[in-house]
């Protein structure tokens, strides 16, 4: 299948991939990473408190910062009071930010009990007149990230999509579990597809476990959704928007980066997280980004007890000199990792119901992905 190209309002976006947001994770390191490796349409920031940003507090500056190459960038805005959910935007609008987002899915206690987040699934006249408020302030296209709804017996998305539609937002994320799951059990991929099918012409995005080219096809595919949104399987597999746009033009599935390039790239990220952070907070920071490269370099023991130590650039390429040497015993002759050694792949977890026609071998149907460990497990 060739992905039709996507737009929302002005924005032409160069491939239907997007990074989802991901607190504590997508940060301007991430997206410049994410970025060079090819092929994302749009990243988006982690969620911004509106309030917070029109404080010009510190924190919730930093987290837009951004860069000349981080484009197009949308910012994720949380907060349940009208005026300031617009001010927010127009202030986004006027430092050059492409599109603005609306958490309505967030879980988190703190973020609800202020009438954000998920709570907003919950109370469709007052969410849609917050979003007529935001897309009235501003040029910009105003989007609006959900979750199917608060319950399985409050599945809300369907109508709530369609309220927003009249209200002018320009597209719908929708991540395919209630609120009330959190990140437990699957995705469920006809809940998508009647969010497709409840609003008349903007596009909606599909998320929930894209972990490989072929699941973002099937997203595509089953849902009819125009795009897809991608969290844990870019921090997983930060070249699977490449490697999935490759797939979906051409039906080629691109071989695993080698352990070199990994390498590279962790590096890479590593370099960017010190620029950007400052040596301190950067290494400390770097500390839970490390063990997800790890995870594919085959045995990663030696590296994953290392790295919560680093504290200095040159600590964290000395520990890579030492782990190269540690893992040199489970190579073979041609310098390659033993098979058996290899981690296993990452796959799928939709509902089987819904992968049943696709061609998803049974054993790549894993029940679950893990959840960056940290202040935002409930996501
Ligand atoms: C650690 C973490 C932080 C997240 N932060 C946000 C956030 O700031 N805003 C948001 O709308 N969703 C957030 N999410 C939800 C993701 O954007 C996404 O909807 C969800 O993880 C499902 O997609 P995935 O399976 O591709 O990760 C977060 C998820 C995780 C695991």
């Amino acid at each position: 299948m060739k992905p039709a190209p996507l737009s929302f309002g002005p924005l032409k976006l160069a491939t239907p991939l997007l990074l989802s947001p991901l607190a504590g994770y997508t940060n301007l390191p991430f997206r410049l990473v994410i970025r060079e490796l090819g092929s994302v349409g749009l990243c988006t920031t982690d969620l911004v408190n509106a309030r917070s940003l029109l404080e010009k507090n510190r924190k919730a500056l930093k987290l837009i910062e951004s860069a000349a190459v981080d484009t197009p960038l949308a910012v994720q805005l949380f907060g349940a009071v009208p005026h300031e959910m617009a001010e927010a935007a127009r202030y986004l609008e006027s430092v050059g930010v492409a599109s603005v987002d609306i958490n309505m899915g967030c879980p988190v206690r703190k973020v609800c009990q202020v009438g954000g987040g998920s709570a907003m699934m919950t109370e469709l006249d007052r969410t849609a007149a917050l979003v007529r408020g935001m897309v009235e302030a501003v040029r910009i296209p105003v989007t609006c990230k959900m979750r199917l709804g608060w319950d399985d017996e409050n599945l809300t998305a369907p109508e709530l999509a369609r309220a927003l539609e009249e209200a002018g937002a320009a597209a719908i994320m929708v991540h395919g579990r209630t609120r009330q799951q959190g990140f437990d059990g699957s995705v469920n991929l006809a809940g998508i597809r009647r969010v497709v099918e409840a609003v008349r012409t903007i596009p909606v995005i599909g998320n929930g476990d894209i972990t490989s080219p072929e699941a973002a096809r099937i997203m595509l595919e089953s849902t009819g959704c125009a795009g897809v949104s991608i969290g844990r399987g870019a921090f997983y597999n930060p070249w699977i928007f490449a490697h999935t746009q490759h797939y979906l033009e051409t039906g080629e599935l691109l071989p695993e980066p080698e352990f070199a390039e990994r390498i590279r790239v962790m590096t890479r990220h590593f370099n960017l997280m010190l620029e950007v952070f400052g040596e301190n907070l950067g290494c400390t920071m770097f500390r839970k980004v490390g063990p997800w490269y790890a995870k594919r370099f085959g045995p990663a023991s030696f590296f994953n007890k290392g790295i919560v130590r680093v504290s200095t650039h040159a600590e964290l390429f000395a520990l890579l000199e030492q782990y190269v040497k540690w893992r040199h015993q489970f190579l073979g002759e041609d310098g390659l990792l033993l098979p058996r050694y290899a981690s296993a792949p990452v796959s799928l977890n939709f509902r089987d119901e819904d992968t049943a026609e696709a061609s998803v071998p049974a054993a790549a149907r894993r029940k679950s992905i893990p959840v960056p460990a940290g202040p935002n497990e409930l996501w």
